[in-house]
């Protein structure tokens, strides 16, 4: 009978199509076996009463990220992915930036460097701010060669946002080399209009920041850049949708017959405007961009989810601190809102508060939390069939959850290198209590058991999804003049 390093027990394996009762056998990095009375283990975990579900993929979170402007994010590699191995979550995708006016491989080359400090799998996106030709024709094809199939972009904050025809630029350039795009979309012209007349009419608080950028702004760079991927032919994924008027225009697209995806994050599931409202400087605690939005759009935000316009919840884990003479406190105490960091710590609550109001208040089931959490990013940037679910062959990584069990969140029992955290003082039922990254236990019990730099680097390749259509507006192919050169 074939044996196994571990061998988990009795497990409720749920993955994105079904629930099985099951044994699963790890051997080495991968899931060996799935089947019952599986022979001996070295090691036995038995999972009577648990879920076990694929690792959370964390395909949007700023971890270690410089700024032009010399800031910071408050986590490390080691905080950041320790936080998020509590959380479920078994691989990120984070950011390697370029500064406007310089280039993007030294950048990527010392993000690689912080990365070495992961405990869980990490992936990166390439952000471009400055599409110069040296950059586009020189420095991204052998990066996205390298595996960093991916590319950011933003319509907004001042000086990373692109034009449209840097837009148009990026995106040729993505559909020439083979890299999916994904997308901060807000317009930036009026939110600048907006927060210059706000300021000057005195309104300066935090709760301003949502009136300096509505949801049309948003409605109205989506609807854009769909317009401009349409014409050049090239698959993206609209980031942090946080408006029913922001879904509606993906839902469009994708009626159409676009490849064109959505991701929503937990943070626009959980908190509203009135959040940013809250008493002294706490409500720059919610201060994040887009802005979170009203109670309708909440629930519009979880139906979008149930049809599937929006496939992917990530966190979005931007963290920035509350005290200190940088914090969010200090500044929201004698700037206006539009000086305070945006953004919000997120990974290690993303999994629990999506199974806590999604799945046990029956908003969504089973099978769509995983799809969000881990198979569709898996899939939508090329880590599948490699990760995202639960098969012979794949990454054995797994978390281990126990469905009934309840915490108040409190930041003090969070692992990240924040000091505060959004969900303060929220009951959440169903938490991982182990979790597994290529067969190795790196959470368990309250323990983090695996070492900085166990995590890897995760290149990915070309994939069905992030293939254009080949499909134009008109007769003619733009890109038929790169083809002849
Ligand atoms: O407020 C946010 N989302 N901060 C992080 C950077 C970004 O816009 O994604
Ligand atoms: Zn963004
Ligand atoms: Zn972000």
């Amino acid at each position: 009978m074939q044996s196994f390093d571990l061998v988990i027990r009795n497990a409720t394996v749920a993955t994105a199509a079904d629930s099985t009762l099951c044994d699963i056998g790890i051997t080495g990095r991968k899931i060996a076996a799935l089947g019952t009375k599986l022979g001996a283990g070295t090691r036995e975990i038995d999972a009577t009463g648990k879920l076990v579900l694929p690792g959370g993929i964390d395909s949007h979170c700023h971890i270690e990220q410089p700024r032009q402007n010399g800031t910071t994010n408050a986590d490390t590699f080691e905080t950041a992915t320790t936080s998020a191995a509590f959380g479920g979550t078994t691989c990120v995708i984070c950011f390697s930036p370029q500064f406007k006016g310089h280039g993007i491989a030294d950048q990527a080359a010392g993000y690689h460097q912080r990365a070495r400090k992961s405990v869980i799998d990490y992936s990166f996106h390439i952000i471009i701010t400055d599409p110069s030709p040296a950059v586009i024709e020189q420095e991204l094809p052998p990066l996205i060669a390298a595996g960093h199939r991916s590319i950011k972009f933003f319509m907004t904050y001042e000086p990373s946002f692109l034009t449209d025809g840097e837009v148009l630029t990026v995106l040729a350039a993505a559909r020439k080399n083979q890299a999916f795009v994904v997308i901060h979309a807000e317009n930036h012209e009026a939110i600048r209009w907006m927060t210059a007349r706000l300021e000057a009419a005195g309104l300066t608080d935090a709760k301003y920041h949502a009136w300096a950028k509505p949801a049309l702004v948003e409605r109205e760079a989506i609807q854009r850049v769909i317009a401009l991927a349409e014409l050049v032919d090239v698959p993206i994924q609209i980031f942090h949708v946080s408006s029913e008027e922001g879904a509606e225009e993906i839902r469009r697209a994708q009626g159409r017959g676009l490849k064109v995806y959505g991701e929503t994050c937990a943070q626009y599931l959980a908190f509203s405007a009135a959040d940013l409202n809250r008493p002294g400087q706490e409500g720059s605690k919610f201060l994040c961009s887009p802005a979170p939005r009203s109670t309708a759009d909440q629930a519009a935000l979880w139906k979008h989810i149930r049809l599937g316009t929006l496939g992917v919840v990530s966190s979005d884990h931007a963290p920035y601190q509350f005290d200190g003479p940088e914090g969010k406190q200090a500044i929201a105490k004698v700037a206006p809102f539009s000086k305070i960091p945006n953004g919000l710590p997120g990974l290690e609550t993303r999994m629990p508060f999506l199974f806590s109001e999604g799945v046990r208040k029956g908003r969504i089931d089973l099978q769509t939390f995983v799809a969000i959490t881990a198979t569709n990013p898996a899939k939508l940037f090329g880590l599948h069939p490699r990760k995202g679910s639960i098969a012979c062959g794949m990454d054995a990584d797994i978390a281990i959850w126990d469905p009934e069990l309840t915490r108040t969140v409190t930041n003090a029992e969070l692992h990240h290198a924040v000091d505060h955290t959004p969900y303060e003082g929220m009951t959440l039922t169903g938490w991982p209590v182990t979790t597994l990254v290529r067969g190795k236990i790196v959470m368990d019990a309250g323990k983090r058991l695996a070492e900085p730099g166990y995590g890897e680097f995760q290149p990915r390749e070309t994939y069905p999804l992030m293939m254009p259509r080949g499909e134009f507006v008109t007769p003619f192919n733009p890109h038929d003049s790169d083809s002849q050169t």
